[in-house]
Parts: structure tokens; C-alpha cells; sequence
């Protein structure tokens, strides 16, 4: 498919941000990167397959960003202006939706002004997802930012197959209804084919309230509900990652020596904790270095012996919560090296970066214990990463129960982020665990995350949705 030919692509997806950011330099020039968070990562290998085009915001406000390939993908870019991106996105997108799907662990704002713009941005995606689709194309929508985004194109161009796919936890339905606009987020997702979620509750909420809010009907099975004589299909489709390459990466002789080199620059300690996340509130951050420092102060491990490491990439910064979460996360860490670091020998090491898949793999080959204590997440990407790594069978996971992994990941040490007794001895017994127990565990956690790799959630999906194969289409 030709880029920024017009009306020419059979499948498209469309999402807030595309795979790659625009990235201005401090000379004034201008680079591409990758973009950050799960939903690139999964969907970015789905695209390459099936050759199809991706519509999305570039990053960069006010960014005047001519249709383009990039690195074998045709991306079409969405123009933001700056007052967009503050109320479109750090605002309605990630001061009001995303604590409220997240179990409101920070208070969601509801300003008119802010979901007044959601409402033109979503609807300019549409105009510019209507220009791209060919005559009966299928369009994969994703995520929160994009909500009405159905609707509008399903106005547009009923001629479209559309998908929706929600990559964040869908809410209690009592939450829910504190949304002043919550009927207009159901009719907007109600546009689509096909709604997906990461789990059946997910599903099972949305489905309760397209019939109290939408007037749709229950239909015939729980999978569904129908919207006058048009039927909508819900279902839960736990998202996954590229297993098998992350796997391969994991084995490669470079990866191994850097991993090795990694543990000798920590001074070769006896265990090597690891936390992956986007700098995010809701990732427990907080909860694990909590956890971290009780162990420290009782006594129970050793900064000689035990090192901790925190990946952090840049996120959302100029959103206040993230501002807030940052500080104190940064207090806490110098708190804790203050008390217990030795010169040249951090207790915890710090990195507010994002980093090279090689290099990631390399931090996940090296650690002993892997913590993902979310206090809510939708999936949790970085949980199944670490396992499809571990090709050794070595390694721990401690995750928290309310990350939608948990759901698939049995074999992991669950804990409750809201407990931290429960999660410091919960990453105690993952430190101490008799090494047998330890292999048996990852191996059943690798059957499941070796066998469920985003390219079976990807066809799961487009199977429910109604297209072909990627090879017969
Ligand atoms: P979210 O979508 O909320 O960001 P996920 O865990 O599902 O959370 O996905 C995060 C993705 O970002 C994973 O692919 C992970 O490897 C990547 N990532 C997180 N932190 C870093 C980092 N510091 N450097 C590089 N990649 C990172
Ligand atoms: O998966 C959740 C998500 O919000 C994605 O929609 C997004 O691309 C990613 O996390 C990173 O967040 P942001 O695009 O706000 O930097």
C-alpha cells in the first residue's frame, strides 16, 4: 500500500500514539523513537505481518507530519495542537480515565472543557481513519484515548469492519457511573463490531452497562448484546508479547555476557531484585521499594548481598499525579541508599530511562527476582517478558493479584500489593526459595507464555472480528 494514498488500506489500526515518537533534538532537529508503553509492543509485530497502515497522534504537539514509512511501517500521523494535548490527552485521557479505570488509586478529575476536546480529537481520528480505509476495510481501534472513536467512523463509513480493543482494566461498574459522560463512552464503543477487553470481567461490566445506559439488548449469549438490529460481540482477549523472539533474544551470546556484566557491576551480590515499569502511579513502584527497606531494616537481607534495581521509563511528566509519584519515589530511593549504600555500592540503582530491547533483556537474564506489584493493571507486559527470558528456568516472579497476568501467570508468587507484609515476605521466600521450586515454577510459567504469544491474541481477535488470516488475506 502506497503511504498517504487515499482511501487504499484494508487493515488498519488506530491508536493514540504511533509505534514511533517524534523526537526534537536540543540542535532543533528531529528524530524518530520508539514509542513507550505495552501497547507498541505488541502491536507493532501484528502490523508488520499483515502490511497495514497506523493511525496515530506523532508525539510532539503541533507537529506537521506528512503521511510516511517508517522502517516498513505506513504510519499516517494525527495532528495535535498544544491545548489538545493538554486536554485531550494529559487531561480527559490521563487525569480522568486513566485513575478512574484503575480503580481510582488517584482521584480522577471531570472537567467539561477536557471532554470537550476528547470529543474533536476523537472525531478527527475518525476524519482522518475515513481517508485512509479502503472500501470495506477492517479497523482496529485501541485503547481509552480513542473510546468514541467507533461511533464517529461507523457514521462515516458504515461500510467498515471495526474492532475495539481496550488495553487498560475496564471498571467496576459503580465506578463507572461517576463518569458524567458515561452514556456517550458506551454509544461511542458500542459503534464497533467487536469490543474486547483483557478479562471476562471486563466484558461481563461493559456488557451490564451497554444495556442500563445504551438501551442495547442482552442478545442471545453473554458474548454479545444488540444494538437495534446490529449485533455487537464482546469478549475477553488477554493480550500477550513475541515470546518466541524475546526467548531467542535471551540466548544470544552478547545478551548473556552482558548480563554477566551487568551482576559484576553490581559487585557480583548473591541476588539481583528487578523492577521494569513506565513511571506510572499505579505500577506500586512505592509498594516494592517499601518492601525492599522493611527487609533492609530487619535485618533480613544484606546490602552487601542483595541489590535492587528500578527501570523507570519517562511517562506522562507534565501530569501532576506523575510529577507527584516521581518525587516521591525519588525520595524514597535516596532514603534508602543514604542508609544503606557503601560507596560505589548502591542498595538500590535507579534508572530513569528507557532502554534497548537488547539491553532490557540483558537486566531480565541477570535478576534473581522479578516484582510486578501493580495495584492495578490491565495486563502487564514486563511480567510475561521476564518469563519468555528466563530460558534457563531460573528466576522469580512475585506479581500482584491485580494485574491481569495474574489471571494466567498462576505460578508466579501473587501477593496483594495493598499488604506489605504480605509482599516483603512474599519477595523474601522469592530470595530464599528452595531452587527446585523455583524451576518448577517458571517452567509451568513459560509452557503458558511460550503458548500465548501476541500472535495468537492478535488472530483470537481477527477471528472474532471476522477477517482472514494474515497469509490468506
Ligand atoms: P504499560 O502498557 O502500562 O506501559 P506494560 O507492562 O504492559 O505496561 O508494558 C510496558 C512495556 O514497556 C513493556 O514492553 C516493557 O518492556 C517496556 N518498558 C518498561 N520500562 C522500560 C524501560 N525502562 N526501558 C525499556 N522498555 C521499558
Ligand atoms: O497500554 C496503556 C497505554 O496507555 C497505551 O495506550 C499507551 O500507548 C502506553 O500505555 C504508554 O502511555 P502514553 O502513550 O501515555 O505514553
Amino acid at each position: 500500500m502506497p503511504s498517504g494514498s487515499t482511501q487504499s488500506a484494508d487493515f488498519v489500526v488506530v491508536a493514540n500514539r504511533l509505534p514511533v515518537d517524534l523526537e526534537k533534538l536540543p540542535d532543533g532537529t528531529q528524530r524518530w523513537k520508539r514509542s513507550p508503553g505495552g501497547l507498541v509492543t505488541a502491536l507493532e509485530p501484528m502490523l508488520r505481518s499483515r502490511d497495514g497502515a497506523w493511525v496515530g497522534w506523532p508525539g510532539l504537539p503541533d507537529a506537521d507530519v506528512e503521511p510516511l514509512v517508517e522502517d516498513g511501517l505506513h504510519l499516517h500521523p494525527v495532528g495535535l495542537s498544544a491545548q489538545e494535548v493538554e486536554e485531550y490527552y494529559e487531561g480527559f485521557s490521563n487525569g480522568t480515565l486513566w485513575p478512574l479505570y484503575h480503580d481510582v488509586v488517584a482521584p480522577p478529575a471531570f472537567h467539561r472543557h477536557w471532554w470537550q476536546t476528547y470529543v474533536r480529537v476523537n472525531q478527527r481520528f475518525a476524519e482522518v481513519v475515513a481517508q485512509v480505509a479502503a472500501k470495506g476495510a477492517t479497523v482496529w481501534v485501541q485503547d481509552y484515548q480513542l473510546q468514541l472513536l467507533p461511533a464517529a467512523l461507523r457514521e462515516l463509513r458504515p461500510d467498515l469492519r471495526i474492532g475495539f480493543f481496550l488495553h487498560i482494566p475496564f471498571p467496576p461498574t459503580e465506578l463507572f457511573m461517576q463518569l458524567p459522560w458515561r452514556k456517550h463512552i458506551v454509544e461511542g464503543l458500542l459503534g464497533a463490531d467487536l469490543v474486547g477487553f483483557h478479562t471476562p470481567g471486563g466484558a461481563r461490566n461493559f456488557r451490564w452497562l451497554a444495556t442500563r445506559l445504551a438501551g442495547a439488548n442482552p442478545g442471545h449469549g453473554r458474548t454479545e448484546v444488540m444494538v437495534g438490529d446490529r449485533t455487537v460481540k464482546l469478549g475477553a482477549f488477554p493480550i500477550s508479547i513475541d515470546s518466541g523472539n524475546l526467548d531467542r533474544l535471551s540466548r544470544n551470546p552478547d545478551v548473556l555476557e552482558r548480563a554477566k556484566q551487568i551482576r559484576a557491576d553490581l559487585g557480583d551480590p548473591e541476588r539481583v531484585v528487578l523492577g521494569v515499569d513506565r513511571l506510572d502511579y499505579t505500577k506500586g513502584i512505592d509498594v516494592r521499594l517499601r518492601a525492599f527497606e522493611e527487609l533492609l531494616v530487619e535485618d533480613r537481607i544484606s546490602p552487601e548481598d542483595t541489590v535492587m534495581i528500578q527501570l523507570a521509563t519517562p511517562s506522562r511528566e507534565r501530569v501532576e499525579h506523575y510529577q507527584k509519584m516521581r518525587n516521591d519515589i525519588e525520595q524514597s530511593v535516596g532514603r534508602i541508599n543514604g542508609e544503606y549504600a557503601r560507596v560505589g555500592h548502591p542498595a538500590v540503582h535507579y534508572l530513569h530511562q528507557s532502554l534497548p530491547r537488547e539491553e532490557l533483556v540483558a537486566f531480565f537474564v541477570a535478576a534473581d527476582v522479578m516484582l510486578v506489584t501493580p495495584l492495578r493493571d490491565g495486563m502487564n507486559l514486563v511480567a510475561k517478558e521476564y518469563v519468555a527470558c528466563r530460558h534457563d528456568n531460573g528466576g522469580v516472579l512475585v506479581l500482584s493479584e491485580f494485574a491481569g497476568a495474574a489471571l494466567e501467570l498462576k505460578d508466579a508468587i501473587l501477593v496483594n500489593p495493598h499488604d506489605t507484609d504480605g509482599v516483603k515476605n512474599a519477595l523474601h521466600a522469592a530470595l530464599t526459595i528452595d531452587p527446585d521450586e523455583g524451576r518448577r515454577r517458571m517452567r509451568a510459567l513459560r509452557r503458558q507464555v511460550l503458548s500465548h504469544d501476541v500472535d495468537r491474541w492478535a488472530r483470537t481477535f481477527l477471528d472474532a472480528l471476522g477477517l482472514p488470516p494474515a497469509d490468506e488475506a
